[in-house]
């Protein structure tokens, strides 16, 4: 079998990981794998690599992809799908395994049901907003990266008796705030799953102060939003290929209304790309090792259309429409928890 391989969306510390189970299992099945550029880009323009043993070598503790990636929609671009098809029969490709988000691996549901070739997903994405899998690849790595960033802003927070912001990624999941607030001891964790009042928030922060608690730290997602706002803070109006808006500039805001709201000295930081850069934790390089190796084993099973996904501690796979269908949001249980540390 030749194995067609990408990797697309927003990058994450862990995928190299996978690149390398892949291709690892595969050669050892007798398989051979071509490696498309930037995601889908790669298969629309046939742009490519041979991978073998030499091309993974030394990778697995490498943030990034060595495949690069990139957010192209083939159904948003004329005649796109006709040129994938074109690609994937001049290589001989009969099986596929995407490397990425809902946006990504939505592109493999869609050719798997056109019958283009057999697909099979590996869930990656620092905002663990799958809804078929308990843990997406890279979200492990970011939630270390969040955790030590509030460690070192409480002792800055501490020193200057400020409130500092930590503005956090996820998109409209809040999976990352919360459990990197919870793992950082945040004061007040702010999610998308959850509107706030900002009256709520000074007067915790009033309170902490009463209680002689002169610093604050609050973990805010970037999709998190404030019942007097009707929307989301964006950077900007523009809309990626899937009709993503670019979330940031709830920090800002939080800050600047703490402050004339309270009088306390408030600041923001953005964790921004941090969280998606650097070295993988163990964790996500077992996940990504698991999923790689049973991605090549369901395409040899002959499955399609499929998702690999972590389950109750160990690796299943489900149909794309199971795994894809809507966004995985954090359950009230956790915001229980959340809100007794505050
Ligand atoms: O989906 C991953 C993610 O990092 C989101 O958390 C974030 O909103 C978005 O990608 C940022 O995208 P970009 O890299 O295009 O700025």
């Amino acid at each position: 079998m030749r194995i067609g391989l990408l990797t697309g969306g927003g990058d994450s510390p862990a995928i190299n990981g996978a690149i390398r189970a892949v291709v690892r299992r595969a050669l050892s099945g007798g398989h051979l794998v071509t490696g498309f550029h930037k995601g889908w880009h790669g298969a629309i323009h046939d742009e490519f690599t041979e991978l073998d043993e030499s091309s993974v070598s030394g990778i697995l503790p490498h943030g990034g992809t060595i495949l690069g990636t990139s957010r192209t929609n083939p159904f948003k671009i004329d005649g796109a799908v006709d040129r994938i098809n074109q690609t994937l029969a001049a290589h001989g490709i009969s099986g596929l395994v995407s490397i990425g988000g809902d946006d990504t691996n939505g592109v493999s549901q869609k050719l798997s049901e056109l019958g283009s070739v057999r697909c099979v997903g590996i869930p990656q994405t620092i905002d663990n907003d799958i809804p078929g899998t308990e843990f997406s690849i890279g979200f492990d790595s970011a939630l270390n990266i969040v955790t030590e960033a509030l460690d070192r802003l409480h002792t800055t927070a501490s020193s200057h008796h400020r409130v500092l912001i930590c503005e956090i990624m996820g998109r409209d999941a809040g999976w990352l705030a919360l459990l990197g607030g919870l793992a950082g001891g945040a004061d007040c964790i702010l999610i998308p799953e959850r509107e706030f009042r900002l009256e709520d928030v000074c007067t915790q922060l009033q309170d902490r102060r009463k209680r002689e608690k002169h610093f604050s730290i609050i973990a805010i997602a970037e999709g998190a939003k404030p019942a007097m706002l009707d929307e989301q803070i964006t950077q900007d109006e523009s809309v990626d290929a899937f009709g993503h808006v670019k979330l940031g500039g709830i920090g800002q805001f939080l800050a600047k209304e703490i402050q004339e709201r309270t009088g306390f000295e408030t600041r923001t930081t953005v964790l921004g790309h941090l969280q998606r850069g650097g070295v993988p934790s163990a964790f996500d390089r077992v996940l990504a090792t698991m999923f790689g190796v049973s991605a090549v084993e369901l395409l040899e099973q002959g499955a399609s259309g499929v998702m690999v996904v972590w389950q109750y501690g160990q690796v299943h796979s489900v149909p794309f429409a199971e795994a894809l269908h809507s966004t995985r949001h954090v359950p009230d249980a956790f915001v229980r928890l959340a809100s007794l540390f505050n």
